[in-house]
């Protein structure tokens, strides 16, 4: 929070933040590209985050400053550079029906920018937060990120589902959420470990959510879920899928969002009875489906996949989010963490490594403001 106060006093002259506000990244722990298609995700909320800190302008224009850039403007639609991202929440919030003046807003994160960890989703939650604050408005969680989703995907014209929004405002305190993507409907589950934790390699290759990859795959299931007139992926079968006839790219793509949805759930159980070998086996065999059959992973994050598991103590391994670059997890024994870390770094030539704690979502951390 301080970063993102110092910031905005450095650019935008002394006198305090009127209110700031942190959202957290996420983790997937099963469940990835699967979002868009109806699917059911396990996920976290992390420790590593982005802060807002926000005050109405003293002039008419909006300004906007993270790390040594500042952009001034008149109004907060787009306009090409990175104030687009910052203010996106405001013409989001506009479009929801609250007016928000020209304001100054400053940022800072922890969270990797473009290391498939959802920043986009906390810079629009903390932002969206740190303003409806400063106005004195409430909105209940799943209108905070139905406004973040807005902001990415009107907004800006990321392609993006409904996942990472959910995960930064819905996640429990010290623990994963089951979230159903047909239904909206998301469920706390414990973390029941106390020696097993995720260790995290961002392997310094940009992801791709914006891209042409990423649409394409969104594309290709889409089109085969509707050609076999199924509303989610939950609904597909093995023999509704052999019957469709489809073409075999959208034929991989399908279940690939069949049985990653599916183990989503059977993550969760394993996580309800504490069993973590099955949760490793999940996280592993999510990363070899995104790998073979959605085809979104490199050699890279194989590479560092495969170092990950050939460590001791080390359960399961996955790239995490988007893919075609960005982060992998390890799900290890405490004991392991450093080891793991280790080899998930030599394997990448140096990647950052972090140890993943599952923490509270904005619902949680900010109850003055997200109700209900
Ligand atoms: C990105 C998108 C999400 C989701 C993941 C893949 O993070 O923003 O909506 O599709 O990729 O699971």
């Amino acid at each position: 929070m301080l970063g993102a106060c110092a910031a905005l006093e450095n650019a935008a002259g002394a006198g305090p933040a009127a209110s700031t506000a942190w959202a957290p990244g996420r983790c997937t722990l099963v469940g990835e590209h699967v979002d868009y298609a109806g699917g059911q995700v396990l996920c976290v909320a992390m420790h590593l985050g982005i802060a807002a800190a926000v005050r109405v302008s003293g002039s008419e224009r909006f300004l906007v400053t993270s790390g040594d850039t500042v952009v001034t403007r008149t109004g907060a639609g787009p306009k090409g550079d990175m104030g687009d991202r910052v203010l996106a929440p405001v013409v989001a919030l506009c479009a929801h029906g609250v007016s928000v003046p020209p304001v100054e807003v400053g940022v800072a994160a922890t969270l990797p920018p473009g290391a498939g960890l959802a920043s986009s989703a906390a810079l629009m939650v903390a932002v969206t937060t740190a303003i409806l604050r400063l106005l004195s408005l409430t909105l209940t969680a799943r209108e905070l990120a139905a406004v973040a989703l807005s902001a990415e995907r009107d907004v800006l014209g990321i392609p993006c589902g409904p996942l990472d929004q959910r995960a930064v405002v819905d996640a429990p305190a010290h623990g994963a959420l089951l979230l159903d993507c047909a239904t909206g409907a998301g469920a706390p589950v414990a973390w029941p470990w106390p020696d097993t934790i995720l260790v995290a390699c961002d392997t310094g290759t940009q992801h791709d959510v914006g891209g042409a990859e990423y649409r394409r795959r969104r594309e290709d299931t889409e089109s085969g879920l509707a050609a076999l007139s199924v509303a989610s992926c939950q609904e597909l079968t093995e023999a509704g899928i052999e019957a469709g006839h489809l073409d075999p790219v959208v034929e991989r793509r399908l279940r690939h969002v069949m049985g990653e949805s599916r183990r989503a759930i059977e993550a969760a159980q394993a996580m309800r009875r504490a069993d973590v070998a099955a949760l490793g086996r999940l996280m592993s065999a999510s990363h070899r489906s995104l790998r073979d059959l959605h085809e979104v992973s490199t050699p890279t994050l194989d590479a560092v996949v495969g170092a990950a598991e050939a460590v001791p103590g080390c359960l399961g391994a996955r790239m995490v989010g988007a893919g075609f670059g960005g982060t992998v997890a390890a799900l290890v024994t405490m004991g392991s963490a450093e080891a793991c870390r280790s080899a998930m770094a030599e394997a990448c030539g140096g990647g950052e490594t972090f140890l993943l704690e599952p923490s509270p979502g904005v619902a949680v951390l900010s109850p003055d403001v997200v109700q209900g």
